[in-house]
């Protein structure tokens, strides 16, 4: 489809040939640091941004979120000599990180004692609003890559809401017999997405692991999805980074055969921007938001691969009611009707972060690595165990 072409994708994209990858085309209008959606900072999000998140719907998320944190840092801290960390990767407007911080100074202020905050952005548009926005934050912080972090790497848990799905991707499109990766190429005023170049063995193992060989006649030409070949690196970098502790992943998610199914022949790929969502990824460069599901198996494989334990996974519902979230929205119905808009508010927020057709779909992901010493596994993460009745 034609669309408007900024001249610094033009010139790129002649100087490349006339096209490329879709996932460099991805990694461009996302993160350059001049021209990114990310990179430039431009992106807001947020109920009056770009589009919305659980955190940014208010501070309850993060309030259920903390217990789970909590636990994880008491049980760490026995055998932590020097501080430990809370670290967040992609910390979006860095309302997240705020939130958990305000709650743990308040909730267990002798933890909080013993604790930093780490900001891991590489888009620098991203960090100065959030350099801004944490100026109120009672935990001390630093902002610092995986890369820096493995120089000496913490002790601590990474929370990773909503990131990895801004990871560029790989598309990968049906043509007859063979698979072929989707290119983004120059056309007349505008841009095109093109079959180009037939996927390397390596790609079409992959596929093969995931229950997916040719095409087939389900599969017909056109038919396409994604790959994320971007996921090995950044669980290796926060597994250099992290020496003992647990990731919690949460995303939009879905098990290889929801994902790769016949009927979803789109993928999953989604432009946001302006509260509006559109398939189309070509959309003014660099202003939309572009965003791929996680695959199930793929994430756990790569972790695995990267020397990461599984914990076990489940919906943000169920999570999110593990974690207490019937009995908050209960709570709700107790407090003086004095301000009342601002209680149906968060009572809004809180069904949200449920709604099994929306947020309460999303996955949380749980990994632990250590730093050689043997550990137990503890207790099962609080979030995976059965909400009490009530
Ligand atoms: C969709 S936003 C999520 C923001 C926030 N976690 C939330 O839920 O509101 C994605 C964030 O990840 C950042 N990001 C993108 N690629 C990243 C990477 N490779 N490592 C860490 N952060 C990244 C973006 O700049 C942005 O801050």
């Amino acid at each position: 489809m034609a669309a408007e072409l900024p001249a610094w994708l033009r010139q790129r994209l002649t100087a490349a040939g006339g096209s490329v990858p879709f996932l460099t085309y991805m990694e461009w209008v996302l993160h350059d640091p001049a021209h990114g959606a990310y990179g430039s900072g431009r992106l807001r999000i947020g109920p009056a941004g770009d589009f919305v998140t659980a955190p940014s719907l208010g501070s309850d998320f993060a309030a259920l979120l903390a217990q789970q944190v909590i636990d994880w840092l008491e049980a760490l801290l026995p055998a932590c000599e020097g501080r430990l960390s809370l670290v967040e990767a992609g910390p979006g407007e860095g309302q997240l990180a705020l939130d958990l911080a305000q709650h743990i100074a308040t909730a267990r202020p002798e933890l909080a004692c013993r604790l930093e905050l780490v900001l891991v952005e590489p888009n620098p548009g991203m960090a100065e609003r959030q350099k801004l926005h944490l100026q109120a934050c009672p935990l001390p912080r630093r902002w610092a890559s995986f890369a820096e972090l493995a120089a000496a790497p913490v002790t601590g848990v990474v929370l990773a809401h909503e990131v990895l799905d801004a990871l560029a991707v790989e598309r990968i499109v049906a043509d007859g017999a063979l698979w072929r990766r989707q290119r983004v190429a120059l056309h007349g005023a505008g841009l095109r997405l093109e079959p180009g170049e037939p996927l390397e063995p390596e790609q079409l193992a992959q596929l093969e692991a995931l229950g997916l060989r040719e095409p087939g006649p389900q599969r017909p030409s056109g038919w396409c999805s994604e790959l994320h070949p971007g996921l090995a690196s950044w669980l290796e970098a926060c597994g250099r980074g992290l020496g003992c502790g647990q990731l919690l992943v949460i995303d939009y998610a879905h098990e290889a055969w929801r994902y790769y199914a016949p009927q979803r022949a789109q993928g999953t790929l989604m432009a946001y921007r302006a509260q509006r969502a559109s398939d189309d990824p070509l959309l003014e460069p660099g202003a939309w938001d572009l965003t791929a599901h996680l695959c199930l198996e793929s994430l756990q494989s790569a972790a695995e691969r990267c020397g990461w334990r599984s914990l076990g996974q489940c919906r943000q519902g169920q999570a999110l009611l593990a974690l207490g979230l019937a009995e908050r929205l209960h709570g709700l119905q107790q407090q003086p009707r004095a301000g009342l808009e601002q209680l149906l508010q968060r009572r809004e927020a809180l069904l949200r972060l449920v709604d099994p057709r929306t947020l309460g779909d999303f996955r949380w992901i749980a990994l632990a690595r250590d730093d050689g010493r043997p550990q137990p596994d503890g207790p099962l993460p609080r979030f995976l165990q059965e909400p009490p009745c009530s």
